[in-house]
């Protein structure tokens, strides 16, 4: 059953919704005991201590912190034989967390970087990196290159003398053999900001940050070594992962090989983070089109300030395409957990978890859980105005018919 997108939001009266804490919504059925422990979790994780390196090998914005995902797959655990899917999986956190409790997981992303981040956390190390790095650095070090790409503003955000640097770098990695590929162009995009003329991930201002000549070399060795340990601490057995690059909405249940037990994922929202924009020129560096990633990300500001601009309907019509996914790859007893904010469209703010159940609703999904959660005040973004959203919500959804 689908609703035209405007009475849908006419009947939710979206626009004059006020944040007011926790709702509770009439569900199609009443939650089962199974969901009853999430009860009893202070989703805030006060007492949570960083586990380890593996969370910060590369910085992203609006990511999972790892107990979150963790917390669900401790407390909901998914049937034998089948895998858990987050269709947004950004930096792998849920991937992750899947292949440290022996889960099998699949992943999708839009964006390259995303899908790279998500592989090197994910797959073996490969072996004799130490040896390869060494290499690496010496061949990029006799490198004679100076044929810079056609990337646009480049003298705007890069040092004449960092863009030969990381030209050689890059050839350098091009050169080297197949297995170390991934590791090192994770090493060069994570130091990408640092030898850039950008302020920060956030702060798109250019100032002199005085790169040294020999400055970007020695970065990406430690990036490199930061990398190559972090991946040595992984105590636990590495199920193959599938990371696919991709827009969501384009996924088909084929694309995966085994039926989904669970869904665990937080969606891109309108209006509030820009990962096309947040890694643009890592993007152009290593060879991708940020601009085919701006098209096709959801919520992406740039949708939401042109003539014709993107509404809440688009959201509403993006989830759509999400559900439609999720109820042909999710088993009848699965769930479907999303973490998601709230999004101001032109001053008015969008309870986004809210058009989420009605979706889910849509496609036979009722809404065992729902609580708010305090967005981290670090978790920086584009956005200004999305400074003033605070707290975000868990929802967990079931099929009406299990
Ligand atoms: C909130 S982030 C996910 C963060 C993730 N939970 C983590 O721990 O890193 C949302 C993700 O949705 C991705 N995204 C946006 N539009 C998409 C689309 N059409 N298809 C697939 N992924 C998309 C973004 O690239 C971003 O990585």
């Amino acid at each position: 059953m689908c609703f035209p997108l405007q009475d849908v939001t006419k009947r939710l009266n979206i626009m004059n919704f006020q944040i007011a804490g926790e709702h509770k919504f009439p569900s199609a059925r009443e939650p089962s005991s199974r969901f009853n422990s999430l009860e009893a979790i202070d989703w805030n994780f006060p007492g949570r201590v960083r586990k380890n390196g593996l969370e910060a090998i590369h910085p992203y914005p609006a990511k999972f912190i790892p107990d979150l995902p963790g917390t669900i797959l401790d407390l909901l655990p998914v049937e034998p034989g089948t895998i858990v899917l987050d269709p947004f999986v950004g930096s792998g956190t849920t991937l992750v967390e899947c292949q440290r409790r022996g889960i099998s997981s699949a992943g999708v992303d839009l964006n390259p970087i995303a899908c790279l981040i998500s592989r090197v956390k994910t797959r073996p190390l490969p072996k004799d990196l130490d040896h390869a790095i060494a290499h690496l650095l010496n061949e990029a070090k006799n490198s004679r290159r100076t044929k810079i790409p056609p990337i646009p503003n480049l003298d705007h955000w890069f040092e004449g003398h960092v863009q030969i640097a990381l030209v050689r770098i890059l050839a350098s990695i091009e050169a080297s053999p197949a297995q170390f590929q991934d590791v090192f162009r994770l090493a060069l995009s994570s130091i990408m900001v640092r030898v850039s003329n950008q302020d920060s991930d956030t702060r798109y201002a250019a100032v002199d940050k005085k790169i040294g000549h020999d400055q970007v070399a020695s970065l990406f060795a430690q990036a490199c070594e930061r990398i190559n340990i972090s991946l040595q601490e992984r105590d636990y057995v590495l199920l193959p992962t599938q990371v696919l690059q991709s827009d969501t909405l384009r996924v088909r249940a084929s694309d995966f090989k085994h039926k989904v037990g669970a869904v665990i994922t937080s969606p891109p929202y309108p209006n509030a983070y820009e990962y096309w924009l947040y890694h643009k020129y890592r993007m152009w560096w290593l060879g991708y089109d940020p601009l085919s990633v701006k098209e096709q990300e959801i919520g992406a500001r740039a949708h939401f300030f042109k003539t014709n601009h993107h509404t809440a309907d688009n959201f509403i019509q993006q989830m759509r395409g999400t559900f439609k996914l999720i109820s042909s790859v999710l088993t009848l007893n699965g769930y479907a957990c999303f973490v998601v904010g709230r999004s101001k469209i032109h001053g008015k703010i969008i309870d986004n978890a809210r058009l989420i159940e009605t979706v889910a609703r849509e496609f036979g999904f009722y809404l065992t859980f729902r609580t708010e959660r305090v967005i981290a005040a670090n978790r920086k973004s584009f956005n200004l105005s999305h400074a003033a959203i605070k707290t975000e919500s868990v929802i967990v959804f079931a099929r009406a018919n299990a």
